[in-house]
């Protein structure tokens, strides 16, 4: 089977953490989040073709996904757009290669997060034999993704409405879709959404079932959604893979620390932290429900609330921070500071706090 992941552009609301590294390639618990998707489809459904739709030409990108074409011994193309087609466009794009044969093939949005049911999904849609099948999921605030109305007993969508002003349903779509080839009559190669152009029509023709996904699932498109992803991450990991958590004196909760990352004496880490390969942690210092990324080094007495260290990033002594404050790639926080919802763009030094929320370029 084959599966098209829609990686899109630029990543703009996961900046400062996009302006050094594409998107998919972000670390999300250890691991870019493309891979915790491409390695779901293989393991799961047998993928054995994937193809990233890209509106842009990262050379970061393809040359990762040559080194992961080797190591998972599958094809990965890359279908570059010269203008965004949006959400449905790229398919048309891709058509040749979707069409190689006739099996239904799996598309993705690039930023979720959820044990991936790719064999539950198969098998859903081989059963209802429409055109396509969408996996939703129930959440609190429904407005700022496609909303789903469909049939309890069978799944098959009666509307979909793309961020609704008014309720609708809390059950939304949760970004994974399986569809029959045929799907492809219905796309131009121009700029089209899928959510607002394609599957109104299919839901009133009948041709859309939605699929309810069990388990945790998050967009982690935003640094706080990102944080809280991880900590469903870290939960489910501690329910399934409970040996891959770490722990030890000082560590709290679930946490996750690769194997090469150093902690030093009287730390309190955790709940809900993930240590990247090579970061340093010196003595003294408590981080909880923090991402901190490859080759990070935290100086002792610091204290991390909610944050995200980006790669080789430098925090000094006694510094605080909290409140989804983000660090570029390798920004350095001088002692003693206080740093408040602030989003560093990568390679600046900062040397005053940053007491209310802002952008430090
Ligand atoms: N190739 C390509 N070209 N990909 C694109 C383009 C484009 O022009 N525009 C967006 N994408 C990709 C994004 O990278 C992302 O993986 C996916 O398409 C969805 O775009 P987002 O910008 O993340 O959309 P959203 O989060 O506001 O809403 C979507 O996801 C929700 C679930 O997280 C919609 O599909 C909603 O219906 C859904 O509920
Ligand atoms: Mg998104």
């Amino acid at each position: 089977m084959k599966a098209l992941i829609l990686v899109g552009g630029y990543g703009t609301r996961l900046r400062p953490l996009t302006l050094s590294t594409p998107k998919p390639l972000v670390d999300f618990c250890n691991k870019p989040i493309l891979l915790h998707q491409v390695e779901a489809l293989v393991k799961k459904a047998g993928v054995n073709h994937v193809i990233l739709a890209v509106s842009y030409m990262s050379e970061m990108l393809e040359k990762e996904m040559k080194e992961q074409e080797l190591r998972l011994g599958i094809r990965i193309s890359l279908s570059h757009e010269l203008e965004p087609l949006g959400t449905a466009g790229p398919l048309a794009l891709a058509r040749e290669l979707l069409t190689e044969n006739s099996d239904p093939f799996f598309v993705l949005n690039s930023d979720i997060i959820c044990d991936f049911p790719f064999a539950a999904m198969a098998k859903f849609h081989q059963h209802h034999g429409q055109e396509g099948t969408i996996v939703v999921t129930k959440v609190e605030e429904p407005s700022k993704y496609g909303v789903v109305v469909s049939d309890a007993d069978t799944g098959r969508i009666h509307r979909f409405v793309e961020k609704p002003q008014v309720f609708v349903s809390n059950k939304i779509n949760a970004g994974m879709y399986i569809f029959s080839p045929s799907v492809l009559q219905r796309i131009q190669l121009q700029p089209t959404s899928i959510e607002k152009e394609i599957f109104p029509v299919m839901a009133k023709e009948g041709q859309l079932y939605a699929m309810e996904l069990p388990g945790f699932w998050m967009d982690i498109g935003q640094p706080k959604d990102f944080l809280t992803g991880m900590c469903l991450f870290l939960q489910s990991l501690r329910q399934t893979q409970p040996e891959r958590l770490y722990s030890g004196p000082g560590i709290v909760g679930n946490v996750l620390v690769d194997p090469s990352a150093k902690i030093g004496q009287n730390c309190s880490i955790g709940p809900n932290v993930s240590l990247g390969p090579g970061v340093v942690v010196e003595d003294g210092v408590c981080i909880k429900r923090c991402t901190v990324l490859r080759g990070a080094h935290i100086r002792s007495h610091s204290w991390l609330d909610s944050c995200i260290v980006g790669w080789s990033s430098r925090v000094g002594q006694w510094v605080r921070m909290e409140n989804v404050t983000v660090l570029g790639e390798d920004v350095i926080v001088g002692d003693e500071l206080y740093l408040n919802g602030a989003s560093v763009l990568p390679h600046k030094s900062i040397g005053e706090s940053v007491p209310e929320p802002r952008i430090i370029m």
